[in-house]
């Protein structure tokens, strides 16, 4: 983790679209719970503005808003320590993106590469919402003049652009205002791929089911998934270079690490030689032990959205007293009148 002089203030957010799986799992719900550990101040985010960005069916919106909320407590997430939040509810996050909106230009957002991915050959027929997504994003974390942010290694261009977003307002504006927010993107954990092609990130929007280990999956399901996960012949090297052209072997080993928090180095040392028929028995005991606590604790929660909605509640409510002075001093800044006293 990157050393600070400062007490950080940490951000992140999860779109809630679809089941949690072992890719934001490793690379950033099990990060948020590290940081939370350190004693950083840390906010959480469920991010159904992003989500929008995209159509969802509301009825499913507000259910995995719940869900994801119910994935950041089992998975260690501490509503007294951490704060959680629906970002609709934190209505400063979209007034920034309105100011970024005006701060950003638009060759930065054509560069992004997940717009293109996601917007596919018909861009023209994306919503202008999926283009701006970026500027959402940057507002996600300088409405709170955030200083870290884990995230996995598909976020780095979106952390790369709210730098430049900060830099720019900083610099039209003549003031030092917005922080230059560092990604924190390490670990095993940061790129994890698909079960069923190493050269793939494990997604959400993959058809194949069997390419992900969901946070919903129960053991006898995750056992199965690991079992037909694809492999090569060869046994496992006990050198880090021995992985570099065997792409699923090297994903394993580094969910084996992600999970067991260890570096790869470490984990060669023990599993160098074994063959994969050796080492899947193991990465299931290991992934079964780590995910179903999680899993149940998960479905427990839901049973009681009540106090899902009161934690969300809550949370926005601690969060505008770090955003209004924010959006405020912003408005003021750029030239906004401030409405008077009645
Ligand atoms: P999202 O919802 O796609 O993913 C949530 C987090 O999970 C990480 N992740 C992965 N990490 C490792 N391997 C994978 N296969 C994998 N798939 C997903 C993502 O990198 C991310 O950290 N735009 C963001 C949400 C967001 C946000 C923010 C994040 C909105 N505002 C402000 C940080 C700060 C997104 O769509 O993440």
């Amino acid at each position: 983790m990157s050393e600070t002089s400062f007490t950080p203030r940490v951000f992140s957010g999860i779109q809630p679209t679809g089941n949690l799986h072992l890719g934001n799992y490793l690379g950033a719900l099990k990060r948020f719970v590290d940081w939370q550990a350190m004693d950083a101040e840390t906010i959480y985010c469920m991010v159904d503005l992003h989500a929008i960005t995209v159509w969802q069916n509301p009825t499913d919106l507000q259910k995995s808003t719940r869900e994801l909320c119910a994935g950041f407590i089992a998975a260690g997430l501490d509503p007294e320590k951490s704060i959680l939040i629906n970002q609709s509810q934190v209505p400063e996050h979209a007034q920034l993106a309105w100011v970024f909106n005006c701060v950003a230009r638009m060759g930065w957002m054509q560069r992004m590469t997940q717009f293109k991915d996601k917007a596919g050959k018909n861009a023209q027929n994306a919503s202008l919402g999926l283009f701006a997504y970026p500027a959402l994003m940057a507002a996600d974390i300088l409405v709170y003049h955030a200083t870290h942010v884990p995230v996995g290694e598909d976020q780095k261009q979106h952390l790369e652009l709210a730098r430049d977003i900060a830099t720019k307002f900083n610099h039209d504006y003549g003031v030092d205002f917005f922080p230059i927010t560092e990604p924190v993107i390490e670990g095993a954990g940061t790129r994890v791929m698909s079960l069923r092609d190493g050269t793939k990130k494990m997604s959400k929007s993959d058809v194949s089911d069997a390419s992900r280990i969901n946070l919903t999956d129960d053991a006898d399901t995750i056992a199965k998934k690991i079992r037909k996960a694809k492999t090569d012949p060869d046994a496992l090297p006990s050198e880090v270079e021995g992985l570099s052209d065997r792409a699923e072997a090297k994903n394993l080993v580094n969910i084996y690490a992600g999970l067991n928090n260890q570096s790869v180095e470490d984990v060669l040392v023990d599993v160098g030689g074994k063959q994969f028929s050796e080492f899947k028995p193991m990465l299931v005991e290991l992934a079964v032990s780590k995910m179903s606590p999680i899993t149940t604790e998960m479905a427990r929660l839901m049973e009681h959205q009540d106090e899902i909605d009161k934690i969300l509640a809550r949370g926005a409510e601690r969060a505008r007293a770090i955003t209004a002075p924010i959006l405020r001093q912003t408005y003021d800044i750029i030239g906004m009148v401030p409405p008077a006293p009645f």
